[in-house]
Formats: C-alpha cells, structure tokens, sequence
C-alpha cells in the first residue's frame, strides 16, 4: 500500500501550490467545463477498474477548490490520476503473482510433508520387515548351528558288481519251503540299489520244451513294455532280480490235435534251459520266471511250473495250487487282458447310477472234469474235491430259487451256456467254463450292480487264471465281484492290494445270506466299491505295462527299497550366453503399506526326506488311495503332521511358531509363519503367451513379497521374448523356461527348477495384491493336498436336458472350482497331472486352447474327494485390457460346458464336489482391543 499513500500526498501539495487570482478568472470556464470533464474521466476510471475506485474517489473529491482549477492544471491531475491508476494496477498484478508463488510453495510443501510422512510409512514398514527379517536370520543360523547331525549325506547307489556264484542246486523238497529270507539273496539288492531289474532276452535263452512256445505277441509286448520301466538294467553284474519271460506257454498249432490230456505229460517249461541260464547261479537265486496268461484262459498252460524243478525262483502266474504256492515268495498276477498300454478309461462304462439293471449276474457253466490229473500229494483230497462240487451244486440250486423269489430285486443266472462255450474242448484243472464272447459277457456285466464269482470247486486251488480273468472282468465294467468260496482263495498282489474295499469274499456256507447281505450295501457303499475297484483296475492290472510295472514295484516293496524319483520336466531357460535379459529396479509400490513377512533369500523345500519310511508308514494309502506307489517324489500333500507340542520338544526345527509359541495377534502373526507345518516358501508359476508388457507389469508387483522363493515363466510363445525388454528386478530370482510348443498343458509343467512345495499358479494378467497373496500361502498350508485359490466357478446340472453338466461363472453361494489363473497347489499334481490324467484329457486341453484348470479342479478332486478352497471375496478376475468379444466369449463358455462333460465321461463320474464356505483370515471383521491388529488390514 505504501506506494499509493505517496502519490496522493504528492498530489495533495500541488493543489496547494494554485493562486488565488486565477480561480476567479477561470471560474466560468471551470463552472461548465471542469464538471463535464471530471464526469467524463471518473466514470471512465470507475468503469477500468472498479476495485481502486474507493481510493480514487476518496483523492478527486478532496478539495473543495477543486473548481478553481486551470485547465492545464486539470490536465496534469488528470494525467496524474491515470499514471497512479496504472502503477496501483501494476502493483497489483505483481502481488497476485507474489500470491499465487507463494500459494504453489505452501501446495508443495504439504505435498512434501504428505510424501514424508508416507515414505515414514513405508520406511518404518521396512524397517520392521527388516527387523523381522534379522530375526528370522538368526533364527535360521540358530538352526543351523544348533542341529549337529547334519543332514544324511546322499548315500551312494550300491549295487552288486558280480554275476551271481555258482552255488549248489537246492534239493527239490525243499523248493517248497522257500521264502524271502531262505532263497533269496538281498545281498544283490542294497536299500540305495535303485532295485535294477535284469530281463533275460527270451530269443536268445529259450525255456520252453520242444513243441511249446511262447506266445509271440506277448513275447514282443513284454520285451517292449518292460523297456519302459525305469528299474531295467542291461548289467547283469549290477541286477538285484533276474526276470525270465515264459510268457503263456502255447502248444504249437501242430501238436494241437493230440489228446489233449498228455498236455500234463510233457511240461512245458523245460528245467535244463532253466539252469542253463548265464546268470542261475546253481540255483535260480533272485530269479523271476514271469508266466503271464493272455488268452487261452481255461488252458492247462495254467500253472507251468508243476513238476519242474524252478530253484530258487520266484514264480509269477494267476494259477497257483496250495501245494505249489509259496506265500510271501511267489506271486499272483492277474492275466494280460488289456492294450500294452495306454489309456484304458475307454473301456470302462459310467460309474452312475450306483443301482443298475441287475442286483447279481452270472454266465458260466460247471464241467465235471475227469481230466484233473490226480497230484500225488493231494490224492487223498479226492473226498474233499467231491464235497465242494456237492456244495456248488447246492450253491446253484439255491441261486436258481432265488431268481424265481418274488422280489423287485433282478437276476441273471445262466448255468449253461447257450450257445456252448467253446471252451469246453480244454477244459483244464479249472471247472467253470465261461458263457458267452467277451463282448457279450460285457454287456451283461455292464448291467450289473454285483457280479458273481465262483471259487475253484477244488479247495487246493489257491488262484485260477479263469478266477482272475472273471474279477479282470468285472472291475472293468463296474460290477462289484461277489466271490463265493472267497475265503478260499487268494487274489493279485494281495501283499499291497486291499481286495476288501474292492470285492465281497464270501464263504460258500453264506450262500442263502446274499441276497439279504446285497440289498443291505447303500448307494455309497457301491459306488466306493466301484470306485475302488476301477483304481484297482486301472492301475494294476488293465495293460501289459501297468501289470509289468506292478510286478515289479511288488517285488521292490517287498524289499522296502525305494522306488526311482518321479522325472521333471528339464527347464531350458529362453536365455542363454549370447542373449542376456536386461534387468531394471522398478519403484517400489506404495501400495504396500503393511509387513507382511520377513524377506528371505530364497529357501527350498526339504525333498526326499521319507525315502525309506513312506513305504512303511503310508504305504496301503501309496497303493489303494491317492499315491503311486511305481515313483518317489520330493514331498507330498498328504505328508504327516508332527503333533503341535513337538516344536517344543525336540522336533522343532524349522517350525516358526508366532511369538515363539505364545502366540499374538496381527504384529506377531506378520512376524512368523505359524501353522503346523515347518517354514516354507512358495514359488509362482506363470504361463504367458505373446503378452510381454502385461508379464512384465505383474513380475513388477511382486516385488518384496515376503515368502517368495521364485518366479518361473514358461514362455509358451516359439519366438523368444524382443531383446529390448526390461525385466524387472524384484529381488528373487526369475526363471523364463522355454516350451516345447504353445500348449494350456504347460501351465502345469513339472518343471526342474520349482523348489518348493507350494506353488501359486497365475495368469500374466492376474492382479492380485500381496495381502491376498500371504493369506492364500498361509490357508494353503492348512489344505496342502487341495487347490486354495481365488476365483470360483461351479459345475451346474443342464435343468433342460437333464443329462449333462454347465460350467458356470456367476456369482453363487456355492462353488465346485477354484480357477488355477491364481491359486495355490502342491507340486505334487504338477506331476500327476502329465503321468495321472489319461492323455484324452491333455489332447482336449489342446483341442480346444481352453479348459486345462478345470481338468487339474477334476484331478484333485478325484485323487481328494474333497472341494477346492475359496480364499478372500476376490470372485472373478477380469483382464481390464484384454479384447473380449462376446462371441468369443460365448465360444470359450460353450467350450468348458464340453469339457466338463468330456471329462466326466473320462473318469466315469463328476469329481467334482461343492463347498459352500471361504476363508477369511481370523480377526477380520473382529472387533479387537485398540493395542492389538488385525492379522491383515483388508482381509
Ligand atoms: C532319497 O532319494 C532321493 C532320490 O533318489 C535322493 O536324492 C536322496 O538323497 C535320498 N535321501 C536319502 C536320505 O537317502
Ligand atoms: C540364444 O538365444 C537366442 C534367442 O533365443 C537365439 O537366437 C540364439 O541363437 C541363442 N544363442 C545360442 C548360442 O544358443
Ligand atoms: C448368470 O446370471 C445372469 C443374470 O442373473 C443370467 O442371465 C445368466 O443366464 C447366468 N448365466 C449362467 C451361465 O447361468
């Protein structure tokens, strides 16, 4: 203000400074004049600015004696008060601007304070992250220094580096007394021998007597499929076991018309080649001889060991006689029905409904059988033999009543086979004759709820091809096999196999309790059966390779030695020397304003800790549930838990219990693992495709997630990523593994480079924060054998056609699948996934580019029986940038109903199973003492 008070005094003096004489002279000029011309310039200066108009009235209208002055004079003032006009305004632009300057500073400053006090944030997130780091540090070199037996060193693979010593031949009557621990010699077979198999090649050392020979096809096949089993050595020097093929002994087709009964006479298997053998040993120590029947099911090739002297061997065929069989050294094998490999689910009907046409079926046909060549040692049984064929009689009687009873209940006996078998001709030391072709019996079976099965009539017949043949059968077409004389007899394998959960045993005398006994199973009861039964099959028994393999993981398991490790998938990196990824530190998120976990260098999970005890501890689950018992595998989802007070005493390493076992709220719980499990990390796994700054974006956000071992891409397009690209650094390792081809399979790769159990498999686009991430590591560690994730869908029955399922996105109260666009899984289904699911799957995965989460949904929930877990109120993830045309969308969804439907078929039913209920971590929506926090902020 100080510049205008000057100019109005300047002005005030020149007033002043007027003479008197004048005024009266100009007093007419001034009268008429001086009021238009002050009219004129004032109204002009009020309209030019009206906010000095106060200041400049208050000087004009001053003076009285104003009017008395002089033109010129007037002049000048006008002049005057126009230049003061100008400097005020001038002085006034220069404060706006001086206003507006200092307004822009004190906006930057706040600004500044605001950033400050967030960076105080973040820095004390930090700090506490590091803090909690440090502790976690010097717990972990604790640890380290306290455990004083180091870890088992790798124990090198011993095996045995000599062929087998001649020793002398064992006296035949002894031959039936062998056991493992009398004729078999585990000196070949260390607990780290890998357990290698050596097969004699059967062109080069034939076994077989002068007008027999092994079955060709079944000689090519089991060459071929026993190739592929990864315990097979070329090394005599090195084999713990020693297979001899005998295959299904045939007589050659010239020889068949002779009588039929001097079949017995001359044995097929000819002993002197058998000792012959480079590698017997004086006494067939650790060797196999493997007699797989094929075809001729009711064949006296049946048991061909009879009256030949086999040493020391084992001997492997589906016909045993008590007087022959040695338990816990021999084995029974089922017969080699099936392809030589490959899938086999085509083969089997739905498993729905439980109840079908038929209560109890059964084709066959008794032959009184004169031929059974009296055994010397067993002559006497001759009554017992004739007792048991009286027994069947009434067995059939009484079977044949009930089909006339007045029941809803159906039946389909037939007793005699119309038209005749042709088995008849050969009928051996068996004495029931099949009815019917295979696919006619299939038919049958495939109506049937339960299956009768008879027992050989001869009570010294531990197992008959023919028996085994019938449960083969039955298993494959889902009916449930009802042995009668069950009590009698032994069935595949059943060293490993629980044959209860898959067939009802029942002794001949409860014949007139069947029927009573079939109508009490449930529903569930039969389809668990059924289920079982179709595991039992598929696994063991339905081709060549699944026999073979059985066979030899049987022999393996008998000796608890481990099966080989399960083979990744080799992970080539897209980089190599030439082409290097240029790295650059990304800004930190602000985004994460709450420690959330310790940062660790990355920490891989134990493997391979159970090698020697699973088999003892879990085998019967390894064998008739979830497991496969033919490979070993780093951990599993269903590895035991150690009860919660042996963290504390003695067994506690590892473990990161919060507050050191005390337990806390939010603080505590962001410090330490907790749960019941030791510590761990997870690793993301990633599938992209042509999406680079997407990817690119996501490897960004995960920057300082706390748990975090490593990021592995599989780059599923052929070109290699552009060299320009900035990959970020986030402070873990990030592997870019090159696929074979562009394939949805991918996405679940077993590859080499994933070191931990946990894995979090997600889209490229997948936005999720760390919060939610955490929170879905730590709930999956509570449900390792499930899939813990994010978006859910369900399947939904078709209400319109009544006979299929709908894949289904919309918000629901109830869910069946957590998508794998952004969940956690075990590494485990990795595997199973490429080895477990039959390759009709993978091949629709492919067909369609589409579907591949919702067969991994199928798988877990199959080998489970459990839901998925839902995490957090995340429901759907939509990439905001991503085209999506309706059509495209709708083909996609027209795509995943198919699959559902496709894979139902597959397995037989619908894995699938609903859950109504999320996780949410425990205090959230708690309310909590002000000194305490939530275990999350947001969820
Ligand atoms: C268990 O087997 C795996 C795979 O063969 C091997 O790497 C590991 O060293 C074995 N562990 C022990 C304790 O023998
Ligand atoms: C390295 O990788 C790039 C891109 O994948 C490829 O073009 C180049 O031939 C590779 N060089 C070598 C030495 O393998
Ligand atoms: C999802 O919900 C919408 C609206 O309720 C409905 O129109 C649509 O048919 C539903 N979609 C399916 C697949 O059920």
């Amino acid at each position: 203000m100080l510049p205008l008070v000057e100019y109005g005094k300047e002005f005030c003096q020149k007033l002043t400074q007027i003479k008197l004489s004048r005024i009266v002279i100009m007093v007419f000029i001034i009268l008429i004049l001086t009021p238009l011309f002050t009219h004129f310039y004032l109204s002009n200066i009020e309209r030019s600015s009206n906010h000095i108009t106060h200041n400049a009235h208050s000087h004009i209208d001053l003076p009285e004696d104003l009017n008395a002055m002089k033109e010129p004079d007037l002049r000048i003032g006008v002049e005057e008060l126009i230049r003061i006009k100008g400097s005020v305004l001038s002085e006034l632009r220069d404060m706006e601007r001086k206003r507006q300057k200092l307004l822009l500073e004190i906006q930057s400053y706040t600004k500044n304070i605001e950033e400050l006090k967030q960076e105080l944030v973040h820095q004390q997130t930090n700090l506490n992250r590091l803090k909690i780091s440090v502790e976690q540090a010097e717990v972990a070199q604790r640890e380290a220094l306290q455990q004083n037996t180091p870890d088992l060193a790798l124990p090198k693979r011993l095996t045995a580096d000599e062929i087998p010593p001649i020793l002398p031949s064992l006296p035949p009557s002894q031959i039936k007394f062998c056991r493992m621990f009398s004729c078999f010699d585990h000196s070949r077979c260390s607990l780290t021998s890998g357990f290698p198999v050596y097969l004699y090649d059967p062109d080069q050392f034939p076994v077989m007597n002068d007008g027999w020979d092994v079955d060709g096809f079944l000689k090519t096949t089991l060459k071929q499929t026993l190739g592929y089993n990864p315990h097979l050595t070329n090394n005599p020097k090195e084999a713990c076991v020693f297979v001899v093929l005998v295959g299904e002994a045939l007589k050659d087709v010239d020889d068949v018309s002779e009588n039929v009964g001097n079949h017995l006479n001359l044995p097929p298997l000819d002993s002197n080649a058998l000792k012959q053998l480079p590698y017997w040993g004086g006494d067939g120590r650790n060797h196999v001889l493997l007699n797989l029947a094929r075809r001729d099911l009711t064949a006296v090739s049946g048991d061909v060991f009879s009256s030949v002297d086999t040493g020391k061997a084992i001997l492997v065929q589906s016909t045993f006689s008590s007087q022959v069989f040695r338990p816990g050294f021999d084995l029974i094998v089922s017969p080699v029905l099936g392809p030589p490999g490959g899938d086999v689910w085509q083969e089997c009907p739905q498993m729905l409904p439980a109840r079908r046409k038929y209560l109890l079926t059964f084709q066959g046909e008794v032959k009184s059988n004169n031929n059974r060549t009296p055994n010397p040692s067993h002559g006497d049984d001759a009554d017992l033999d004739r007792e048991h064929a009286e027994l069947d009689k009434f067995v059939i009687e009484h079977l044949k009543d009930l089909a006339k009873t007045n029941t809803a209940d159906k039946f389909l006996f037939e007793f005699e086979c119309v038209p005749a078998s042709d088995d008849n001709v050969n009928i051996g030391p068996q004495d029931w004759a099949l009815c019917g072709t295979d696919s006619s019996r299939r038919t049958v079976l495939r109506d049937s709820t339960f299956v009768l099965i008879f027992a050989p009539t001869f009570p010294d017949l531990v197992t008959t091809t023919l028996l085994q043949a019938r449960i083969y059968e039955a298993l494959r077409c889902g009916a449930i096999p009802v042995i009668l004389g069950g009590d009698q007899i032994q069935l595949a394998y059943d060293e490993v196999i629980q044959w209860r959960r898959v067939a009802i045993f029942l002794p001949r005398a409860r014949i007139t309790e069947l029927h009573f006994l079939l109508r009490a199973i449930p529903d569930e009861d039969v389809l668990l059966m059924r289920r079982q039964g179709r595991l039992v099959w598929e696994r063991y028994l339905a081709s060549v390779q699944s026999t073979l393999d059985t066979i030899v993981a049987v022999l393996r398991d008998r000796l608890n030695i481990p099966p080989i490790p399960i083979d990744t998938v080799a992970a080539i990196s897209v980089f190599n020397e030439t082409f290097q990824p240029i790295q650059v530190t990304v800004p930190v998120e602000t985004e994460q304003e709450e420690s959330l976990g310790p940062l660790e260098p990355p920490y891989n999970s134990p493997a391979f800790r159970r090698n020697y005890s699973l088999g003892l501890t879990q085998g019967h689950e390894m064998w008739n549930d979830w497991g496969d018992p033919f490979r070993l595998y780093p951990a599993l989802p269903t590895d035991p838990l150690l009860p919660s007070d042996a963290k504390f005493m003695g067994s506690g390493r590892g473990f990161r219990p919060i507050g050191q076992g005390q337990g806390g709220a939010g603080k505590e719980f962001s410090e330490a693992l907790g749960g019941n499990s030791p510590r761990e990390q997870f690793t993301v796994l990633l599938l992209t495709y042509e999406r680079e700054q997407v990817l690119l974006d996501s490897i960004a956000r995960l920057r300082g997630l706390p748990y975090l071992n490593s990021v592995v891409i599989v780059w599923n397009s052929p070109r290699p990523p552009s060299a320009e690209l900035r990959w970020p650094d986030i402070g873990a390792p990030v592997h870019v593994v090159k696929a074979a081809r562009n394939s949805l399979n991918n996405r679940f790769l077993p590859l080499d480079n994933l070191q931990t159990e946990a894995i979090l498999s997600v889209d490229d686009d997948a936005h999720l924060r760390h919060d939610e991430i955490l929170f879905g590591f730590r709930v999956w560690r509570e449900h390792r054998e499930r899939i813990v994730g994010f978006p859910g869908r369900y399947h939904a029955w078709d209400i319109n056609t009544q006979n299929s399922w709908l894949y289904n996105s919309n918000y629901s109260c109830e869910l069946s699948m957590v998508l794998t666009g952004a969940a956690f899984l075990h590494r485990h289904y990795l595997h199973l996934y490429w080895k477990w699911l039959p390759q009709a799957i993978r091949d629709k995965v492919d067909e369609y580019m589409n579907c591949e989460d919702i067969a991994m949904n199928f798988l877990v929930s199959h080998i489970t029986r459990l839901p998925p877990v839902k995490v957090t109120s995340r429901w759907t993830f939509r990439c905001p940038g991503c085209p999506q045309s309706l059509s495209e969308d709708d083909t996609h969804f027209q795509e995943r109903h198919k699959c559902i439907n496709f894979f139902s078929q597959v397995f037989g039913y619908t894995p699938l199973l609903n859950t109504q209920y999320r996780a949410d971590s425990i205090l959230f929506k708690t309310r909590i003492p002000h000194d305490k926090q939530k275990c999350f902020k947001f969820i």
